[in-house]
């Protein structure tokens, strides 16, 4: 008789003969068979080989219902006709040529017209690249190095980025970097007055996602993020939004829910129409320090920056973006979530979401969760359900990130929510025996 966990799993493996062999292939060439830490999941990934409105399809044939959207930058799912249209149509003329470009110039415009805290902006290939030169220009800018950032916050994988407050887990990352970065909890105000109290003259900016998307999609509190802009004023250093996923959540991003103006923010994702994308814009007088006009200017080169296929795509992208078409997945983003709480609360299992708008995080504790500490809290006490409850769900033909992380585009209907929700129900029916004997603890009373 086969445990819980080993019937998931087989099920899974007899799903997927191709990709188990295609990760064998792909494991002699790529390390872990894989480019992108992020897609990894044992007993191995399945191999996505086409993608069309809502629906992936691997090497074996299954179809699933995506709700992970590359991460949330196929904000229109996948080959969207719009997006394809103007994509295809500008590689006809060429994609990249060695001179300013005209696309550059129309989504600009229409960032700058939509986001309050961008008056000009320029575009890099990733948001690694947006958030890494956002803070060399607050570097620049204020004369400062120090950088104040979130524990456990997610910008990127540059190495100001990726450095955490643990030396030990930070392979490859020079110790000399954490002489220039501060950490504070998300949501703790006090903590950030202390250290710019005690640091404000070596501090360049404080870099934060207004909702930390990888981090679990903690709420700011009421008044955190002014309260940041008020320290930052204050302490006369730059505040830098990292809207990389939240721009999808408003036509101006989280700032323009919130009301708060940061000086710089670093965006991707929704803007490059599915490409290869990043930006980062701010005030004038920052973002000037870039004119290479200028004595003693900001160099800043890529071959591929601002790629006119993928200017085209992002126009396309924005311009499909309306404001009642991101009500309307936001509004998918509530009731997906709510239909995971009531999973949770039905199967009789300690679980709840957190959530904003079209972004939905599923958890294993319940209780408030203010920040990337609460966060980890409920995985810890979760053992192997996280990766259990998403195999379960991929047998069920949804698909979602192996951390729980599941978002809403804009291809996606009412009724495949509902099915999202009935899967997550039965999957969770299918591990509660498991979860009784194994974690008692996670028994609702
Ligand atoms: C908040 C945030 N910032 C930055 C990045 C890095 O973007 P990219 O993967 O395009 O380098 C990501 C990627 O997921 C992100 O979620």
């Amino acid at each position: 008789m086969k445990t819980i966990p080993e019937q998931i799993i087989q099920r899974f493996l007899q799903r997927t003969p191709k990709s188990q062999a295609m990760n064998l292939r792909a494991q002699r060439v790529l390390p872990g068979g894989n480019t992108r830490t992020g897609v990894h999941y044992a007993p191995y990934p399945a191999f996505m080989v086409e993608g069309s409105g809502a629906q992936l399809t691997d090497l074996d044939g299954n179809h699933y219902l995506d709700l992970l959207n590359n991460f949330t930058s196929l904000v229109h799912g996948h080959a969207h006709p719009a997006l394809l249209d103007a994509a295809s149509k500008q590689l006809s003329n060429g994609g990249v040529y060695a001179s300013p470009m005209v696309k550059q110039v129309e989504l600009a415009e229409l960032i700058c017209d939509r986001v309050p805290g961008v008056s000009q902006l320029r575009f890099c290939n990733s948001g690694t690249e947006a958030t890494m030169l956002a803070v060399r220009a607050a570097r620049a800018f204020t004369r400062r190095s120090g950088i104040l950032k979130m524990h456990g916050a997610y910008h990127g994988s540059h190495d100001l980025a990726a450095a955490t407050a643990d030396p030990e887990a930070d392979c490859g990352i020079p110790d000399g970097l954490r002489q220039n970065i501060f950490f504070a909890p998300f949501n703790d105000l006090d903590a950030v007055e202390n250290i710019l109290a005690a640091h404000a003259n070596e501090i360049a900016a404080i870099l934060l996602e207004p909702v930390p998307n990888a981090g679990g999609i903690p709420l700011p509190r009421a008044g955190y993020l002014q309260g940041l802009r008020a320290l930052a004023d204050r302490y006369n250093v730059l505040l830098i939004f990292d809207e990389v996923v939240t721009l999808r959540l408003n036509e101006g991003g989280y700032q323009k829910i919130a009301g708060v103006t940061p000086d710089l923010t670093a965006m991707g994702k929704i803007i490059g129409g599915g490409f290869a994308v990043g930006a980062f814009g701010g005030t004038a007088d920052i973002m000037t320090q870039f004119d290479p006009a200028r004595p003693g200017h900001i160099p800043h080169s890529g071959t591929f920056n601002g790629h006119s296929v993928t200017m085209a795509a992002g126009i396309a992208s924005l311009a499909e973006l309306s404001r009642s078409e991101i009500n309307r997945i936001n509004a998918l983003g509530d009731r997906l979530a709510a239909g995971f709480d009531e999973a949770f609360a039905e199967a009789g299992i300690v679980g709840k979401t957190t959530h904003v708008g079209s972004l939905v995080q599923v958890h294993w504790r319940t209780g408030e969760i203010t920040n990337m500490e609460d966060v980890s809290d409920g995985f810890r006490g979760a053992g192997d359900l996280p990766y259990l409850l998403h195999l379960a769900m991929l047998n069920r033909d949804i698909y979602s990130a192996a951390r729980g992380e599941y978002n809403i585009s804009t291809v996606i209907t009412d009724s495949q929510v509902e099915r999202a929700i009935t899967n997550f129900n039965e999957s969770l029916h299918e591990l509660k025996p498991y979860v009784a004997a194994q974690f008692p603890a996670l028994i609702a009373d």
